[in-house]
């Protein structure tokens, strides 16, 4: 494919310079990352274009590029501080993500204001049109280029990028997170709602993860611009153009999780693992107040009340890495999390045994070690758009281990029916859950851990590319 760009906030790899005084970069993590990684293997030119992050970011940003790293050519934009503050830590992430997520407590927050209109305006779009100039002077002189542009970061881009490129380019944005129902949309002030909407309607295609979720958008659409809408095909009528509004559920590559778990790294971090007493319950989350995890604890706390042979007979292991501290609500939630870890360990624990195991870093070669070996894994997210913890510990976990899976996750559409599903909100129900998972019967142990293996490879992280592909080429072709 000629002219391919894939654009996200958050990119492949970050640079700076060694002690040696050489540049050097490390490659991102996580699963938007790695699907991205996927996306780019489509064409040998493809350009990956995302925000300039550290000091040596912004040297590569002026030298222009695209710049070489391994297999993937790389563009960085560089962005004013302060426009780059506005929009990732007060619209982007606490705003758009918690509407997104449902996680505003609505009689007290949000309070919006000219100063939301200002961090709107100065900083999201502001960073919004540094990305369509970057993404049009990658593309110049091609005559019909595929702009694929990732997640919630983003949203004015489609409308700024189409005025810049014109209507022969294909654009999609792919929204990562799940799609509210439109009466959440209504807390969000029109500039915002009606700006998002309107500006999502110049890609030729919108996706998402999950079915619902489509049909939300489709919703949102009808009812807070008044246009109308073909839900059944997924089309969507705006200045001229057909908007197609797909689901295509994104998955991992089992091959590298299988490569990963018999690595060193991975091997090393198995001792501690397996130095844990008792049943290994896990989490495997950013600390994030969409995953729910004081909930988590809570319900465990419960679950040991309930149960009082399960003392002693189990670990909790939560691995978690920091994210976007400095925003007010998830510094709060960081002191939440250690402060219920202390009193669950304190109800409970004994001089022999700790209930909890909490760990705050980013150490993925641990997360794949505890993949390995848990036997019951908790993902009970309030809203989460996918869910990738839950499809890569499914393919390496080696004791048929069960899945405790939240109602709210993107991955139950897939998943459910080799988990326990619960409801995030209820805590006896999570209780109940980790408590059957622990104790459940080897034959069902097993047969739902065969079919969550046999789900995530049945669509792969490259069948999501290919079908994505596949409707960009029906797209243009119609
Ligand atoms: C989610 C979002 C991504 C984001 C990631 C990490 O998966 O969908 O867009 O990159 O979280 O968050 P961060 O704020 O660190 O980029």
């Amino acid at each position: 494919m000629d002219g391919l760009v894939i654009v996200s906030n958050r990119g492949a790899v970050t640079f700076f310079r060694a002690e040696s005084g050489e540049r050097t970069y490390s490659r991102g993590a996580g699963g938007l990352v790695t699907a991205l990684n996927a996306v780019s293997r489509q064409s040998e030119n493809a350009v990956w274009v995302s925000s300039a992050t550290s000091d040596e970011d912004l040297s590569v940003a002026k030298e222009g590029g695209p710049y070489e790293v391994e297999d993937l050519r790389v563009s960085l934009v560089e962005h004013d501080p302060e426009a780059y503050d506005l929009m990732y830590n007060r619209i982007a992430n606490p705003l758009l993500w918690f509407v997104h997520h449902g996680l505003y407590n609505l009689p007290f927050s949000p309070d919006f204001g000219e100063d939301t209109k200002d961090a709107w305006e100065r900083g999201y779009v502001r960073v919004n049109e540094n990305f369509a100039e970057a993404v049009a002077k990658m593309v110049e002189g091609e005559e019909s280029p595929t702009i694929l542009l990732h997640d919630y970061q983003l949203y004015m881009a489609p409308k700024l990028v189409r005025e810049k490129v014109g209507g022969d380019a294909f654009v999609s944005l792919f929204v990562h997170i799940p799609w509210p129902e439109p009466d959440s949309w209504r807390v969000l002030p029109n500039y915002i709602r009606e700006g998002v909407l309107e500006s999502l309607l110049h890609a030729n295609v919108v996706a998402f993860h999950t079915n619902r979720y489509a049909r939300a958008f489709l919703s949102t659409v009808e009812e807070v611009l008044g246009f109308e809408v073909d839900a059944e095909n997924g089309v969507v009528r705006a200045g001229g153009r057909e908007v197609w509004v797909r689901a295509y559920p994104i998955s991992i590559d089992p091959s590298e999780f299988e490569e990963l778990s018999g690595s060193e790294a991975v091997l090393e971090e198995e001792e501690y693992i397996k130095s844990l007493p008792g049943k290994l319950l896990l989490r495997v989350d950013r600390m994030d107040l969409s995953k729910n995890i004081v909930r988590g604890f809570r319900a465990y706390g419960r679950m040991l009340e309930k149960h009082p042979g399960m003392r002693g007979e189990v670990t909790f292991l939560a691995q978690l890495q920091p994210s976007r501290g400095g925003i007010p609500e998830y510094d709060a939630y960081a002191d939440e999390i250690r402060e219920v870890v202390e009193e669950v360990n304190e109800a409970y624990g004994t001089s022999e045994w700790k209930p909890v195991e909490l760990s705050i870093e980013d150490n993925f070669p641990r997360s794949v070690a505890a993949y390995k070996n848990y036997d019951a894994l908790l993902v009970n997210a309030v809203r989460d758009g996918m869910n990738l913890v839950a499809k890569e510990a499914a393919v390496v976990n080696e004791k048929d281990g069960v899945l405790i899976l939240s109602e709210g996750a993107g991955a139950y559409e897939e998943l459910k029916d080799g988990a326990i599903t619960v409801n995030p909100f209820d805590l006896d129900e999570q209780a109940e859950a980790i408590y059957e998972a622990l104790t459940m019967l080897e034959e069902e142990r097993r047969e739902k851990a065969d079919l969550l293996r046999r789900t995530v490879h049945s669509n792969t992280i490259e069948d999501w590319v290919e079908a994505q592909m596949k409707d960009i080429a029906a797209y243009r072709r119609r």
